[in-house]
C-alpha cells in the first residue's frame, strides 16, 4: 500500500512540460532557469515582439550563466547556450500554450482583474492535472485564484530578480492548496537549484513584507530632502552591507511594479503609514521612467 501511495504521488508529481506567461523581467529569468534544468518551456507573450525581447534577453543572461560555469571550455559554454535556447519554445496564444503543461507560472502584470482574466481562460484551456502558479510580488494567491475551479491545484511561487542569480523561491500556499500541489512546488522548486521557504498568503509574504516598505521609506527620506539618493544608496551598502542601496533596487526592481504593489496594499490597509505611495515614484511612472528596464528612473542606465 506504502509502495503504490508513492507512486502514485510520485506520477502526479511529476513536471517535465512548464508554461510561463509574461517574458518580461520575471517571466525570461524564471523560463530560463527551468529550461537550463532540462526542462520544456512554452514562453507566452501578448505579441512577437515582445517574444523576441524575452528570447533576447534570455540569450544574454544565458552567456552570464555560460561564461561562468564553463569558464575554461568555450564550446561547453555555447552547447549549454544553444540546448538551453532550444528547449523555450515562443507562443502568442496561452490557451494553446497550457495544452500539454504540467505547470503554469504566470509573471505578468501585477494587475488582479488582468491575472483573472488571464486564468479564467487558462482554467478551461489547461488538462485538469495542470497546477497553476503565480508569481505576484504583492496580491493574494487566494484572490487570484478565486476565478478558478481548481484552487486546490493553485499556489504562488515567487522568484527573485534576477531569477538566475537569486536563490530565494518563496512557495505560497493558500488554505484550499492542496498538500499534493505544495509538495509538487517544493520538489519542483528544488529541481531548478532554489532554496524554497514556505510562506503563507499573506501581503508581501516574507521578503517583499519586509523589503517594499524599507524602499519606500527610503524614498520618503529623499522626498524629505534629508539626504541625497546617491548618499542614501551608499549608505546602505557600505554600512548595512547590502548589494544594493534602495533607490537602486528600486529602480531594479521597476517603478510600475513598485507603485501597483502600494497602491493595492494602500487600498486594502489605509492606515498603514508604510504602505502609502511615494509622490516621486508616482512622477517617474507617469513619465515612463521605470527604472533600468527603460533606462531610467531615479539613475539614468545606458
Ligand atoms: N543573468 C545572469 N547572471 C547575472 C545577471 C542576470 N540577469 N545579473 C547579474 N548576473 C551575474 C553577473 O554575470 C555576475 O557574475 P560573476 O560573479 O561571474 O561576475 C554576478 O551576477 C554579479 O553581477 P555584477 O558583477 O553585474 O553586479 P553585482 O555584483 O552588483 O550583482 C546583483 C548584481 C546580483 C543584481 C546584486 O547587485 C544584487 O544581489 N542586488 C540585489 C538584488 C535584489 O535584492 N533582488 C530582489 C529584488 S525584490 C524581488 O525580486 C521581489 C519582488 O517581488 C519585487
Ligand atoms: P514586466 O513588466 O517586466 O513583464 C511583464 C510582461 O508580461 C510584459 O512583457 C508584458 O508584455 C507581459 N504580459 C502582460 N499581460 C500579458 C498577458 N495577458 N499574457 C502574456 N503576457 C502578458 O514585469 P515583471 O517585473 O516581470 O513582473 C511580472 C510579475 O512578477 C508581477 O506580478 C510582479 O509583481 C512579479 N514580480 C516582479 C519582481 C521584480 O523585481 N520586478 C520580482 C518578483 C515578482
Amino acid at each position: 500500500i506504502i509502495k503504490r501511495s508513492l507512486s502514485t504521488s510520485t506520477s502526479r508529481n511529476a513536471i517535465s512540460n512548464i508554461t510561463v506567461i509574461g517574458g518580461g523581467l520575471m517571466g525570461s529569468g524564471i523560463a530560463q532557469v527551468a529550461a537550463a534544468t532540462g526542462l520544456n518551456v512554452t514562453l507566452v507573450e501578448v505579441n512577437a515582439d515582445l517574444l523576441k525581447k524575452a528570447e533576447e534577453r534570455i540569450a544574454d543572461s544565458l552567456g552570464r550563466v555560460a561564461k561562468k560555469q564553463y569558464k575554461d571550455d568555450k564550446s561547453a559554454a555555447a552547447k549549454f547556450v544553444d540546448e538551453t535556447r532550444s528547449r523555450i519554445k515562443g507562443n502568442t496564444n496561452p490557451e494553446d500554450a497550457v495544452k500539454d503543461s504540467d505547470l503554469v507560472v504566470e509573471a505578468i502584470v501585477e494587475k488582479l482583474e488582468v491575472k483573472h482574466d488571464l486564468f479564467k481562460k487558462l482554467d478551461k484551456a489547461a488538462p485538469e492535472k495542470t497546477i497553476f502558479a503565480s508569481n505576484t510580488s504583492s496580491l493574494s494567491i487566494g484572490d487570484i485564484a478565486s476565478v478558478t475551479n481548481r484552487k486546490d491545484r493553485f499556489g504562488g511561487l515567487h522568484f527573485f530578480n534576477p531569477v538566475p542569480v537569486m536563490k530565494l523561491l518563496e512557495v505560497i500556499r493558500t488554505s484550499e492548496t492542496s498538500q499534493d500541489t505544495y509538495t509538487a512546488m517544493m520538489e519542483w522548486g528544488k529541481s531548478i537549484g532554489k532554496v524554497c521557504i514556505t510562506c503563507k498568503d499573506t501581503p508581501g509574504f516574507v521578503v517583499n513584507r519586509l523589503l517594499v516598505p524599507y524602499l519606500a521609506e527610503a524614498i520618503r527620506m529623499m522626498e524629505r530632502g534629508d539626504a541625497s539618493a546617491r548618499d542614501i544608496d551608499t549608505a546602505m551598502k557600505l554600512g548595512a552591507g547590502h548589494p544594493m542601496g534602495p533607490l537602486e533596487l528600486a529602480d531594479y526592481v521597476g517603478h510600475d511594479t513598485n507603485l501597483h504593489i502600494l497602491e493595492g496594499w494602500h487600498k486594502k490597509f489605509p492606515d498603514n503609514p508604510l504602505f502609502v505611495p511615494c509622490e516621486s515614484e508616482r512622477k517617474l511612472v507617469q513619465e515612463g521612467k521605470l527604472g533600468v528596464k527603460t533606462g531610467e528612473g531615479y539613475y539614468k542606465y545606458n
